[in-house]
């Protein structure tokens, strides 16, 4: 460095780089030639504010400097118009791109000014997003059209964006020539773009612009979740669901399916209907925000996958059956246009990847959220529907494989079931001497037996997955049935709530205009599912040569709403210590969030996929013996030692561990 020049030691926190300018360096270009992560949309120009820092004052011994706001140039007259423009700047802060060094100085980057920040989530034991944006913004100020310079608008602009950012080999998307010609005249030759990965133009606008959206999508077979997202903050500014409308075309997936294939004009008409379904949310969303869709450049896909394909415009008749070959596994880059989907013209739709015929992207999704693979624990992921997909593993493996559970969970199949909405019994408990029942409805803040719920009136309509897995929980705790599952006949004369019901019995949980009952038929169903359900997890835990997991969670709604210890006492969960059993919520619109937010979370569940181990339960030898004796309540064979440290089950009922299963882990332990 020149003697004759004035330099001053600057330290940036909190990354702790540091280093030695010449006095007059903007602060911001100190940082940038450090790599402290700085954002900035205007290229310094003082238009964004997202630049901003905070100068330390004092004497600092360790790095030897003595920081002051005077070793700062003073407020500038950019700095002054900016506060009359957006909002006057918090005590102490200042633009970066603005404030010039003048002496030693100990600048401070706040959160919200760094480019890769954390976004702490409410949700206990989850991890935080952080910030890593896949489109950013750049303003850039483009020479203008001449005459005697015969050069394309897009080679000006991509020269602009060279000289002013420093960008070489940028590309660009087809869909955003749509835009350009207009935005550099209307923008008097000053326009904002999109930059996709930081590699690809992807949108442009007139003059200066600073925030751009992103959608965040669950496609459940049931419902559509959206999340509609500030990409440059991260924050969720609007959700909003509806009902799948492919519903009408058949409840549950196989189903639908099966009206492929006997309609092969019906694949097209689901995709319009899931992409219709799409618009509606990103219109009813950006409405709720008060945003234009044109600002919306990015959108993330979770969902099965038959969804999947019918999203991207594929036939799911080859997921129908065997051997349940995926048209594509890999994540999906596709523009928005392409699916008519409406927003940006050049907007990328990133789809996540599917593990396996059955085992979707929302099951990546549910992984990208829960990351089983970042922990030495064994956790167990378990997302409940028509199929359940499950995933078993720790950082050193991971096991996938979906396990065919019907839709009785959520209250087909059921004599009184229904969908989860308002009238659905939903909480069960029995009187353990006078086997009377009390319940909870949907919408009702208060039991049965409350006078308030008879004087609320309102009606009790059915019961839903929730409320038949603690019916069925609730009467083999009482001993209205057995282990097998059977309904005790003999105590018709100890209660009139159990009843003769043809060659079996039933039993009434709620008398009124419609009786509520649970059928012998009804149970039969549960046991089915939930031995399906077992089943799967036995595989995986076979295959891992364990016998226990540490953790278990529960994604998507009906995980979020079942009670994890009647669930366990009906054997749908293996063992487990119940404080580490949880639900998770919409784990998938989560996981899809997080793809949207963080790019590099995108390369981080495409090789996690890559390096799951797929179980097909349908051609595993042992999944009928597991089946057969997961019919048992809560298992036949199985011991739920965890379990019976808070309940008490019904005596001579709960078996033994599986000795067998036992041997094989020692074993397996002794040989690592
Ligand atoms: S970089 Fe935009 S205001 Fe400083």
């Amino acid at each position: 460095m020149d003697k004759s020049v004035n330099t001053a030691k600057v330290i940036f926190t909190p990354s702790g780089r540091r280093g030695v300018f010449p006095t007059g360096t903007p602060l911001l270009e100190a940082a940038r030639e450090l790599g402290v992560d700085i954002d900035s949309v205007c290229g310094g120009r003082g238009l964004c504010g997202r630049c901003q820092v905070t100068c330390s004052e004092g004497d600092f011994p360790k790095p030897g400097i003595a920081s002051k706001h005077a070793h700062l140039s003073p407020f500038s007259v950019t700095e002054q118009k900016y506060e009359a423009r957006k909002a006057p700047l918090q005590p102490g802060r200042r633009l970066s791109c603005q404030a010039a060094i003048r002496g030693d100085l100990l600048i401070d980057v706040p959160p919200d000014s760094q480019l890769h920040r954390q976004l702490v989530r409410k949700e206990a034991e989850q991890r935080d997003i952080t910030l890593d944006p896949v489109v950013h913004l750049h303003y850039v100020e483009v020479r203008e059209a001449d005459l005697h310079q015969p050069e394309s608008d897009m080679s000006r602009l991509l020269e602009a964006l060279g000289r002013q950012w420093g960008f070489t080999d940028l590309s660009w998307r087809h869909a955003m020539l749509d835009n350009l010609q207009a935005a550099l005249r209307t923008g008097a030759w000053s326009v904002t773009v999109a930059l996709h990965q930081g590699k690809e133009i992807i949108a442009v606008w007139p003059g200066y612009k600073d925030v751009a959206y992103g959608l965040a999508i669950d496609v459940g077979s049931t419902t559509i979740a959206a999340h509609l997202c500030d990409l440059g903050t991260g924050e969720v500014i609007s959700s909003d669901g509806m009902m799948n409308p492919q519903i009408r075309f058949g409840e549950d997936l196989m189903s639908r399916v099966s009206y492929v294939m006997l309609h092969p004009e019906g694949a097209g008409e689901m995709t319009r209907a899931v992409r219709e379904g799409i618009n509606r949310l990103i219109a009813q969303t950006s409405t709720t925000a008060n945003i234009s869709t044109g600002d919306i450049v990015s959108i993330t896909v979770a969902g099965n996958p038959i969804m999947h394909h019918l999203l991207l415009g594929i036939s799911p008749v080859e997921l129908g059956t065997a051997p349940f070959a995926l048209a594509v596994d890999t994540a999906v880059y596709v523009e928005a246009r392409a699916l008519d989907i409406n927003i940006n013209p050049g907007g990328i739709v990133y789809i996540l990847p599917c593990i396996a015929g059955h085992v979707g992207a929302d099951t990546a999704a549910v992984i990208l959220s829960e990351q089983p693979q970042a922990h030495d624990e064994v956790s167990l992921l378990i997302d409940i529907g028509t199929n359940a997909e499950i995933v078993l593993g720790n950082r050193e493996r991971l096991l996938a494989c979906s396990s065919p559970t019907g839709p009785a969970f959520e209250g087909a199949q059921i004599s009184c079931g229904q969908r989860a909405a308002p009238g659905a019994i939903e909480r069960v408990r029995i009187d353990r001497e006078t086997l009377e029942p009390r319940i909870k409805i949907i919408g009702s803040d208060v039991w049965s037996d409350d006078p308030a719920c008879a004087a609320s009136g309102k009606p009790v309509t059915g019961l839903c997955g929730s409320g038949i897995i603690e019916a069925v929980a609730e009467m083999y705790l009482s001993g209205i049935l057995g282990s097998d599952g059977v309904i005790d006949g003999s105590l018709a004369d100890r209660t009139d709530r159990v009843v003769k019901d043809g060659r079996t019995f039933s039993y009434i949980l709620h008398r009124g205009d419609s009786a509520i009952s649970v059928t012998q038929n009804d149970i039969r169903q549960i046991q089915l599912a939930k031995a399906a359900l077992y089943a799967g997890v036995k595989l995986l835990m076979d295959r891992m040569g364990i016998v226990s997991v540490d953790r278990i969670r529960l994604a998507g709604a009906f995980g979020s709403h079942i009670d994890v210890k009647l669930a366990m006492v009906l054997g749908l969960l293996p063992d487990c210590p119940l404080p580490q059993v949880a639900s998770v919520g919409n784990a998938a619109g989560t996981g899809a969030r997080i793809a949207l937010l963080n790019n590099e979370s995108r390369e981080e569940i495409e090789s996690v996929v890559r390096q799951i181990e797929k179980i097909e339960t349908a051609v595993e030898a042992r999944f009928q013996e597991y089946f057969v004796n997961a019919m048992a309540i809560p298992h036949k064979t199985d011991g739920f030692p965890n379990l019976e440290k808070v309940v008490m089950l019904p005596s001579g009922k709960s078996a033994k561990p599986d000795q067998a299963a036992a041997r094989r882990e020692r074993r397996r332990k002794g040989k690592s």
